[in-house]
């Protein structure tokens, strides 16, 4: 049978008569050449090279187009009763593309997933191309997508957090025990990376609450109660302004602090960026300030790095001291807009800062800065400062190239202060005492003020320990943490969370400080400690973090997305040779794009380093 219309066979038909014309013509000329018989061969080989592509080619023509319906327009059509139930799920929603994954929010919480025809309509609605929409919304863990032909997700949602610290107590036994006895109708089980809740383990986030310590019975107990969001007894605003709070931003904002001397007192302190990279503030707001404005401040709370729960603490306590410090830093700075980025592991959190935020609001103390709050989506690498400013702006959580550096070319183009939760925290205090009286709270000459250690694992008393910084572990653990737990010795220790490398306990008499673990190879970082024992195997800690790091490559770069994967395997596998160990870890570390590619391999360095007789 013919084909209906095959417009493209007489374009083949020409192109199969050009090339037949240029090798005759090619033979031709080269008759008169004396040496002609190399070429010839050449040129025979060439033809019969060239006739099967040219009978393929003609076949091909002969195949029909698809046929379509000539009355309905190009692609995927937008239906008017979901762009209806987009509407009314959106609701006084402003409809800018930064806000994208806010109204990616409404659509989950609302409905539960996201319905591939709601994701036409909001693509329809925000004037988006369909692509960009499902680009962003199937790069975030916590969007479920439901196409057209699939099943949605049961009503409840159960996140089990399989994090080191969670495996080491018990973890997957709970996960296997929760499979085996929740309705799958009825709830879902998911393993999923730290949930700040380390000091609890093995924790679990049910709906948009949280549970601590939890066995079987407890989850499915709590699953026939209220889940939504625990609000902690936290310090509000009226209660911080009662006891003196914003006292330090008035004298700011009236001049009585200048600028430069705010700066001075910052670097003099020697407060240094407490999200892990240690960054003097200082020197910081030094930079931002020489860029032309406007600028934008945005504050990390994406704390993703497991084992690494203090911002949590902060904020369930006295969630102004980090209010106060930011509109502080804003002022001194001169950024117009502060955005607060919050992982959205802590509904609670989101909820008494959409309250306080509004207060603050409307108080007039946030005038020269307004407070605007911005939710995660369960993505870790949205901690790393250029993918979370990519994420503000409602776009996937892409680290960007530098330079150049945010703080030139930051939010929407903007130079950008950014600061981790803790970091603006302090400044209030430091402000108010004085930076000698931050300097002096070190635990020598060489440390400045005082940390919040997230500690968890095999200790008595794991939680968050406000510590002199530079204290050495030993002493963290005993005078901080009541000793090691029952029955258990004292073996090994990650400084700083999953990518700060792992190291024996004879090393716990280093000062907890930036500068001592770079040395050997590691990091402080977040200063996320979580304690192993005897009982604990070095080589599955290296493993659960790997796989941690696997899951959460963004994936944009090959040495991280492939040799995360890759070097699970080699974990898996006892027989795998060390050289290639040597090599994936150094092409990782030299040609990942970010931190996480870079440092995702430190354990694996340290198991083979000073933990060599678990990798015979
Ligand atoms: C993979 C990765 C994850 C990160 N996660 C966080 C985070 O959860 N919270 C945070 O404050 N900083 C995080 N950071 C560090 C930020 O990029 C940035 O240095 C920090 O927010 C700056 O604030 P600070 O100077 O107050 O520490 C991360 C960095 C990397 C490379
Ligand atoms: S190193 Fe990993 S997380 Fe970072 S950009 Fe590359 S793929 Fe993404
Ligand atoms: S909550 Fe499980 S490791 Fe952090």
């Amino acid at each position: 049978m013919k084909p209906d219309y095959a417009p493209f066979s007489k374009g083949l038909a020409f192109g199969d008569f050009c090339i037949i014309v240029l090798l005759g013509w090619i033979l031709v000329s080269n008759m008169s050449l004396k040496h002609s018989g190399g070429i010839l061969e050449s040129l025979e080989c060439a033809f019969d090279e060239a006739m099967p592509r040219i009978v393929s080619m003609n076949k091909l023509a002969q195949q029909p187009y698809k046929k379509r319906d000539p009355s309905l327009p190009k692609g995927r059509q937008v239906d008017d009763g979901s762009l209806a139930e987009v509407a009314a799920l959106l609701g006084d929603l402003s409809l800018r593309r930064d806000m994208l994954i806010e109204a990616l929010h409404l659509l989950q919480d609302g409905v539960g997933h996201l319905k591939a025809g709601h994701l036409t309509a909001l693509a329809d609605i925000f004037r988006l191309a369909q692509a960009e929409v499902y680009e962003v919304a199937s790069f975030y863990h916590h969007f479920d997508i439901v196409k057209e032909d699939q099943a949605p997700p049961p009503p409840l949602t159960i996140r089990i957090c399989d994090g080191l610290s969670c495996e080491m107590a018990g973890a997957n036994a709970l996960i296997e025990g929760m499979k085996a006895a929740a309705d799958p109708a009825q709830i879902r089980i998911q393993a999923v990376p730290c949930i700040g809740q380390c000091d609890s383990a093995p924790a679990a986030n049910l709906g948009k609450r949280s549970v601590k310590r939890a066995t079987v019975p407890d989850l499915l107990s709590a699953a026939a109660q209220d889940t939504g969001p625990e609000m902690p007894e936290y310090e509000d605003f009226e209660a911080y302004k009662a006891k003196g709070g914003y006292s330090v931003l008035a004298k700011v904002i009236a001049g009585e602090i200048k600028p430069d001397d705010a700066v001075k007192t910052m670097s003099d302190a020697g407060l240094r960026g407490l999200g892990g990279a240690g960054f003097p503030a200082g020197m910081k707001w030094g930079f931002v300030r020489g860029y032309e404005g406007p600028r934008l401040m945005t504050v990390n709370g994406d704390e993703g790095e497991p084992g690494t729960f203090k911002d949590r603490w902060w904020l369930e306590t006295q969630p102004h001291r980090m209010i106060e410090g930011a509109l502080i830093a804003a002022h001194v700075v001169g950024c117009d807009e502060i955005y607060v980025y919050m992982r959205d592991e802590y509904p609670h959190i989101l909820q008494l800062l959409l309250i306080e935020f509004a207060k603050v609001n409307a108080s007039g103390f946030a005038d020269h800065a307004p407070l605007k709050l911005r939710r995660g989506a369960g993505a870790y690498i949205c901690g790393e400062e250029s993918a979370m400013i990519e994420s503000i702006e409602g776009k996937r959580g892409m680290p960007r190239h530098r330079p150049p550096f945010i703080a030139e070319v930051g939010l929407f183009g903007r130079p950008t202060l950014n600061h981790n939760i803790e970091t603006v925290s302090w400044i209030p205090d430091i402000l108010e005492h004085g930076a000698k009286w931050f300097a002096g709270q070190g635990w020598s000459e060489k440390n400045n003020g005082l940390r919040s250690f997230s500690v968890s694992g095999r200790v008595k008393e794991p939680g968050v320990k406000l510590a002199p910084a530079g204290i050495p572990l030993n002493k963290l653990i005993e005078e901080y943490c009541g000793g090691m737990a029952e029955g258990h010795s004292f073996k090994a220790f990650l400084p700083g969370g999953a990518s700060g490398g792992i190291f024996p306990a004879h090393m716990a008499d280093l000062p907890m400080d930036f500068g001592t673990f770079e040395a050997h190879g590691g990091f402080l970082g977040s200063h996320a400690v979580v304690i192993l024992s005897d009982k604990d195997s070095v080589r599955d800690a290296a493993l659960n973090t790997m796989r941690f790091f696997k899951h959460e490559s963004c994936g944009q770069c090959t040495p991280c997305r492939a040799g995360t994967d890759k070097m699970v395997m080699m974990l898996q596998d006892p027989a795998t040779d060390h050289q290639l160990y040597e090599d994936l870890m150094q092409v990782m570390g030299d040609s990942s794009i970010c931190g996480l590619g870079q440092a995702a391999s430190n354990c694996v360095k340290h198991l083979m380093k000073y933990f060599p007789e678990e990798m015979a």
